[in-house]
């Protein structure tokens, strides 16, 4: 298991924490297969009947390390990241997740798969992939648009528009937004620890139920974005952007037009 992984089991509770600090908890093919390995682990286990997902409470995560995306770029759908989100995607029990500060990239798309999303107020959301030369990712672009509208979708997706925690709660994109990270934590805490006092076949079985509309068109708009996604990490465009985070430099696409 990766070192930049925390557990923490408390009764039926298992919390799961992305800790590397030095990078903002930007996640490496490591940490993606150590949170999959848990994650279908915790699945079979019928001691653990919640997941409380966090990067504690200063900072949720930078997203895909950029690093990894240049040197070592998810090659299909049984990379380690793809098989960290299948395992969230498919997680049969509640997944709660605490966010404050930058939640990047899959660090937002991610919580468009968990059930309870509890967020600091100024929390920064970011979906940057245009930004990056990428392209929406584990359908977002399906679901966004249909949670937001298409126009407020746009903003986040096409122009790659950051939004506060606050924001997030306004828009349904999470339950509640708190006054810092603190709280937040022990909010979703709180919330997840209710759980424990429900019939467990019960949550399973209305989890499904909630889940199951429209699966199998977003499993397909899944694998398209997967593709592209993997299409256009090789493209010049992506490796302009990338090259420029780990310059410091501003990207500069003029050469593409
Ligand atoms: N991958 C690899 N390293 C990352 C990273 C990432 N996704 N995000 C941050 N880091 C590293 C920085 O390079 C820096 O490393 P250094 O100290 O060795 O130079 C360190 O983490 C701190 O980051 P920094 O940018 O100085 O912190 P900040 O508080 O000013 O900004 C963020 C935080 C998250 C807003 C900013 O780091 C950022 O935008 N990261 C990139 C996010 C991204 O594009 N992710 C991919 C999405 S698909």
């Amino acid at each position: 298991m990766s070192e930049h992984l925390h557990i923490e089991r408390d009764d039926g509770l298992l919390t799961l924490r992305m800790h590397r600090p030095d990078k903002k908890n930007a996640l490496t093919r490591a940490m993606y297969a150590g949170m999959a390995e848990l994650l279908d682990d915790a699945a079979r286990d019928a001691s653990v009947r919640v997941v409380l997902l966090t990067g504690g409470e200063a900072c949720f995560t930078s997203g895909n390390d950029v690093a990894d995306f240049l040197q070592a770029p998810p090659t299909g759908l049984n990379s380690e990241v793809f098989q960290f989100m299948r395992a969230l995607f498919d997680f049969p029990k509640p997944v709660v997740a605490a966010v404050a500060g930058p939640a990047v990239g899959i660090g937002t798309t991610l919580l468009l798969h968990c059930d309870l999303v509890y967020v600091s107020r100024d929390a920064q959301l970011k979906m940057p992939f245009v930004n990056l030369g990428l392209c929406p990712e584990y359908g977002s672009s399906l679901i966004l648009p249909r949670l937001l509208g298409h126009a407020r979708a746009a903003e986040l997706l096409l122009l790659g528009q950051g939004f506060s925690g606050e924001q997030a709660a306004a828009w349904g994109i999470a339950n509640q937004a708190l006054d810092d990270g603190a709280a937040t934590l022990g909010k979703a805490r709180e919330m997840a620890r209710r759980f424990l006092q429900l019939a467990p076949s019960a949550v399973v079985d209305s989890k499904r139920l909630m889940r199951a509309p429209g699966r199998d068109e977003l499993r397909q708009v899944i694998e398209e974005e997967g593709a592209l996604f993997g299409q256009r990490l090789r493209s010049p465009e992506a490796i302009e952007a990338l090259s420029a985070f780990m310059q410091r430099r501003p990207a500069d696409f003029t050469r593409f037009a």
